[in-house]
């Protein structure tokens, strides 16, 4: 079956598009996450490099699917990047997994890493929305999404689309980058808006639509400081690294990434960012 969607424009898909498929933005997440992963780590300690800890975000967040996937079983990735969720999630249970992108260029990356590691035939790369999920009622055995809604405008209808495609007994997981109840919108909007997001949902916003939802067993798992890891480590990395990063990044980009940057490192120190594992399951 080939599943090729084109995403109906609105929802900040045609931003969100326009960001990932920049080359400066690419290269960025390539060299300074190490290409597998995007998204927040959980860190061992505060040199630890930002892939591995990346990776123990992932595992976390398999650990709410234990006895649900298997192989026979499958699991849809929403917001999928460059792959390593899938992939993580194809070898530790040998499930089927399926990984919905808006990024076309992002899922040939994607696709041809699945092909090099004999994982082309487990996970299948769909180009398409998380606002339009292109599967019917009831067709998977979890879901899951990392650091993807927070590019949404329209995230009731994200969720309400990843609790539709869930099957009964089926669980949602997913991490976000989220403000801290009460956080004016215009305060995050220097850090956020270098990532063309919109204004960043709040955990009882999720939680609360999880219960709009039906979802039983809705939990919030906070590592709110490890966004304060992450941000140094990012800062730390991408300063380290800036001549390197010159010679594939253009000049004006890098800068504003070191300018950046400490803006979420701020935030995140003045605790007005929330960080964790959102999840819940959908009753038999
Ligand atoms: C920060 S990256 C995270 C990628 C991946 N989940 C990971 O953790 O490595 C956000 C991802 O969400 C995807 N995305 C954003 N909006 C989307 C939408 N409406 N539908 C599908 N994917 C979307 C982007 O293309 C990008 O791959």
């Amino acid at each position: 079956m080939q599943h090729d969607v084109t995403a109906t424009p609105g929802n900040n898909e045609d931003a969100t598009r326009r960001y990932y498929e920049s080359g400066d933005v690419d290269a960025f997440y390539d060299t300074v996450w190490g290409g597998e992963d995007i998204h927040t780590g959980i860190y061992t300690d505060a040199n630890e490099p930002i892939a591995d800890a990346s990776r123990r975000t992932v595992d976390r967040l398999a650990d709410r699917f234990e006895g649900i996937l298997a192989p026979g079983a499958s699991v849809l990735d929403l917001g999928s990047g460059y792959g390593g969720t899938a992939r993580h999630l194809a070898s530790r249970f040998g499930c089927r997994v399926v990984a919905l992108n808006l990024s076309a260029a992002q899922n040939e990356r994607h696709r041809r890493t699945n092909a090099e590691r004999g994982l082309g035939e487990q996970i299948e790369v769909v180009t398409g929305s998380f606002h339009e999920v292109p599967f019917e009622d009831g067709t998977f055995d979890a879901v899951c999404s990392l650091e993807a809604l927070c590019h949404s405008d329209d995230r009731a209808k994200a969720l309400g689309e990843a609790v539709r495609v869930l099957k009964p007994g089926g669980a949602l997981a997913f991490t976000d980058i989220m403000a801290a109840e009460g956080v004016p919108e215009d305060v995050l909007h220097p850090a956020v808006s270098r990532l063309g997001m919109p204004a960043l949902a709040t955990p009882s916003f999720y939680l609360r639509r999880l219960g709009e939802l039906g979802l039983d067993a809705i939990e919030f798992d906070e590592h709110s400081g490890e966004l304060i890891t992450h941000y140094v480590r990012l800062t730390e990395e991408t300063t380290r690294r800036e001549k390197e990063l010159y010679e594939v990044i253009s000049p004006g980009y890098v800068d504003g990434l070191l300018k950046n940057l400490p803006l979420w490192t701020a935030a995140a120190r003045a605790s007005q960012l929330r960080w964790g594992i959102v999840s819940g399951r959908r009753p038999v």
